[in-house]
C-alpha cells in the first residue's frame, strides 16, 4: 500500500511535496521519497527508509532543494512484496531514462508482461512490477503520451494509480488510475494529486475524484481530464471543513486525542438523525429503507469495523427481529455468494477504501442486489459505490488505531436497528427509552475520560505481562474482541478473547498466574453467569482485572478493578471502550511503542 502526493505549480515544489507526504503519514508506510524536476528537465531524487522526517532531513541538506522546480511527486511505500530498502522505493524508469513512473497497488500480470519485454531485449534492474510499467511505456510510445497510456491501461491487469513524467516535457505530469483512489485538487495557480483528500485540504478548495481509466494531464497548473482518448469536462466538488487536518492540541499522541473526541461523535453523528426533544428518528435514508422489502441483513466489513457489526447483529435480532449475518470481507470475497432478494447488504468501513470491502460491494452490485454503505470518509469509494449510504460523521480519524469512529459506527447501527424495529412493531415507548439513554450515555462517556490516574497505575502493573485473556458474555462479545485487538495493535503483546463459558472447552489450559484475565462483567449482561466463570479462573491463581459496573464489586473476585457506569444491556457494548482503549495506550507508552504509528500497520488496507 503506497500513498502519492504530486504537485504542479510555478513555485518551488519541495515544501509542498514534503508537507503533502507528512499529511499522508498517518496512513502507514515504511519508506518515502520525493522527486522533483526543473523546467529544463533536470531531475533530483531523495529517498529515505522509515520516517518522512528522515526524508525531510535529507531534503533539507540537499543543495538543489531551492532551485526552480515546478513539478514533483512524493510517495510513501508500505512494502508488500519486496523489502524496506531505498533500492525498492519508486520512481522506476524506462531503459532510455526518459519516462519515470510512480505506482500504487499491484499489477497481477507483471510476470507475463516482463517475459514479453525480455524477449524484446529489455533489461531490468529491480524485481518490481512498477519497473515493468516504465519499460512498457517506452515500448508502446508512439510520440503521443496520452494514446500510449491508453494502450498501456489495456494491458495492465488489476489495480493502479499511476503517475508518469516524461523528462522531455518536464512541465507535464500525467496520471491515470484503476481501482486505487486518486484525487485531483485545484487552486487558482496550482494542481495537486493525492491518494487521500485530507492531504489536499491545506492547499485547495476544490477537487475531482478521478474515475477508473481517466487520464489527467497537469501542465502549468492547469488540468485536463481525458476518458477514452477524448477530453471531458465535469464540475469540481468543494472541500469542506470535514477534511481539515486535525491537530494534536495538548495530547501526547493523536490516538489519545481521538479517544477524547469519542463522546462528541454522538452529537455530530446523531444530531441530524434523531430529534432528542421528542425522541424520534428523523433520518431520510433510514425512511427510504422502510420502502424496501427487506427481511434480513448481511453485514460485510473487516477489523474494528467488523467487530462493530457483530455487536449490531445482536441489536438487529433483539430490537428488529431480523436475522443478521456478519461476514469478514476477505472471506465474503471467496465464499459462495447466495444472493437473497429480501436481504440488505451492508458494508462498513471507516476509510471507505479497504480493498476487500470495496471488492465485496462490487460482487453484490454485479448481481444487482441492494447495497448500503456506512463510512466515515466523505466521498470515499464505498460511499460512491453503494445504492444507499450514511456517514458516521466522526470527523477525520488520522492515526492507525480506529477509536472514535467505532463509536460513530455503533450509533448509526443502533439507529438502523431501532428504525427497522419501528417498522416491525417495536414499541414506541421502548424506542423513546433507548433514545433517552443514548443522550445520557454521552454524558457518562465524557465522565470516563477523566479516570486516567487509575488506568495509568494499572498500565504500569500490567505492562509487565506478555499475554492476556479478554473474557466476555453475550452482547460484550465484540467489545472484548475490539479491546483485545487494540491491545495487540498498540502494545504488540499477545492477547486472546473468549466467552467465559467457552474457556472450559480448551483455552482454560492456558490460564496460569502469569496470564492475566481481563473480565468484562457488566450489570444486565449475564452478570451472575460471568461471575461463576471468573471464580473458576481465579481458582487457578491467575490475576484478574475486572471491568465492572460501579457499586457492584465482589472483593474475592478480582486483583484490580476498573469501574464503569451502569447502563442497560443494549448500550453496554459502548461502556468498556474508553477505559480499555486508554489502558492499551498507556501500556504502549510504558513499553515505549509508537502509539500513533504501530509497526507494520497502515491506516487503510488498500491491498488484498
Ligand atoms: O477503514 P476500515 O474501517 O475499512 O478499516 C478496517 C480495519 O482495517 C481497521 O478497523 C483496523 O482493524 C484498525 N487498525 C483497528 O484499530
Amino acid at each position: 500500500m503506497c500513498w502519492i502526493f504530486a504537485y504542479n505549480w510555478n513555485k518551488n515544489s519541495i515544501p509542498f511535496l514534503v508537507e503533502g507526504l507528512t499529511n499522508l503519514e498517518y496512513r502507514g508506510y515504511d519508506s518515502a521519497w520525493v522527486f522533483w524536476i526543473t523546467k529544463g528537465g533536470k531531475i533530483f531524487l531523495e529517498k529515505a527508509v522509515w520516517k518522512v522526517s528522515n526524508l525531510a532531513g535529507k531534503v533539507e541538506l540537499n543543495k538543489n532543494k531551492d532551485k526552480d522546480y515546478n513539478s514533483g511527486i512524493a510517495h510513501t511505500r508500505w512494502a508488500t512484496h519486496w523489502g524496506v530498502t531505498e533500492k525498492n522505493t519508486h520512481p522506476h524508469y524506462s531503459s532510455n531514462k526518459r519516462f519515470f513512473v510512480v505506482h500504487n497497488w499491484i499489477i497481477e500480470n507483471y510476470a507475463e508482461l516482463k517475459k514479453d519485454l525480455i524477449k524484446k531485449w529489455y533489461e531490468f534492474y529491480s524485481e518490481t512490477d512498477t519497473e515493468i510499467i516504465a519499460k512498457l511505456i517506452e515500448d508502446l510510445f508512439d510520440w503521443n503520451l496520452i494514446e500510449t497510456i491508453s494502450k498501456l491501461t489495456q494491458k495492465l491487469v488489476w489495480a493502479y494509480a499511476l503517475g508518469i513524467i516524461d523528462t522531455e516535457n518536464p512541465d507535464v505530469l500525467i496520471w491515470t488510475k484503476f481501482w486505487s483512489p486518486m484525487i485531483l485538487g485545484i487552486d487558482t495557480q496550482a494542481c495537486f494529486l493525492s491518494s487521500d483528500i485530507n492531504a489536499l485540504s491545506q492547499n485547495c478548495k476544490e477537487f475531482f475524484i478521478l474515475e477508473d481509466k481517466e487520464i489527467v494531464v497537469l501542465k502549468n497548473w492547469k488540468h485536463k481530464i481525458f476518458s477514452l482518448w477524448k477530453e471531458i469536462f465535469r464540475n469540481s466538488e468543494k472541500i469542506t471543513e470535514d477534511f481539515q487536518i486535525a491537530t494534536k492540541w495538548d495530547f501526547e499522541t493523536f490516538t489519545e486525542k481521538e479517544i477524547y473526541e469519542a463522546p462528541e461523535v454522538l452529537l455530530n453523528c446523531l444530531k441530524w438523525r434523531i430529534n432528542f426533544e421528542n425522541k424520534t428518528i428523523t433520518n431520510e435514508t433510514l425512511a427510504e429503507l422502510w420502502e424496501l422489502d427487506i427481511e434480513r441483513i448481511e453485514i460485510i466489513a473487516s477489523g474494528s469495523s467488523y467487530f462493530a457489526w457483530v455487536t449490531s447483529s445482536y441489536w438487529f435480532r433483539e430490537l428488529a427481529w431480523m436475522p443478521c449475518l456478519v461476514t469478514i470481507s476477505s472471506e465474503f470475497l471467496y465464499d459462495t455468494f447466495l444472493p437473497n432478494k429480501k436481504t440488505l447488504y451492508v458494508f462498513i468501513s471507516q476509510s471507505g477504501e479497504t480493498a476487500d470491502v470495496r471488492e465485496s460491494v462490487r460482487i453484490v452490485k454485479e448481481k444487482w442486489w441492494i447495497t448500503f454503505g456506512l463510512v466515515n470518509v466523505v466521498g470515499s469509494t464505498v460511499a460512491r459505490m453503494c445504492d444507499y449510504w450514511l456517514y458516521t460523521h466522526s470527523w477525520i480519524e488520522i492515526w492507525v488505531a480506529s477509536t472514535k469512529n467505532i463509536i460513530g459506527q455503533l450509533w448509526v447501527l443502533l439507529l438502523m436497528s431501532l428504525s427497522f424495529g419501528k417498522k416491525r412493531n417495536l414499541q414506541i415507548s421502548k424506542i423513546r427509552e433507548i433514545i433517552w439513554e443514548i443522550w445520557e450515555l454521552n454524558i457518562l462517556m465524557k465522565s470516563q475520560l477523566w479516570n486516567t490516574k487509575n488506568i495509568k497505575k494499572l498500565a504500569k502493573k500490567y505492562s509487565k505481562y506478555k499475554n492476556f485473556f479478554f473474557l466476555w458474555r453475550n452482547l460484550l462479545y465484540w467489545t472484548a474482541e475490539e479491546c483485545s485487538l487494540k491491545l495487540k495493535e498498540l502494545t504488540y503483546l499477545h492477547s486472546e478473547c473468549y466467552s467465559t463459558w467457552e474457556l472450559k472447552h480448551g483455552p482454560l489450559a492456558l490460564v496460569w498466574p502469569d496470564f492475566p484475565c481481563i473480565a468484562l462483567n457488566l450489570k444486565w449482561v449475564l452478570k451472575s453467569k460471568t461471575v461463576s466463570n471468573i471464580k473458576e479462573v481465579k481458582a487457578r491463581n491467575t490475576t484478574v482485572l475486572w471491568v465492572v459496573t460501579k457499586w457492584d464489586k465482589n472483593e474475592e473476585l478480582y486483583d484490580d478493578i476498573i469501574e464503569v457506569p451502569e447502563v442497560s444491556h443494549i448500550l453496554a457494548p459502548f461502556i468498556p471502550l474508553i477505559p480499555m482503549w486508554s489502558f492499551a495506550v498507556e501500556i504502549a507508552k510504558e513499553l515505549w511503542k509508537d502509539v500513533d504509528k504501530p509497526q507494520n500497520l497502515a491506516k487503510s488496507v488498500t491491498v488484498e
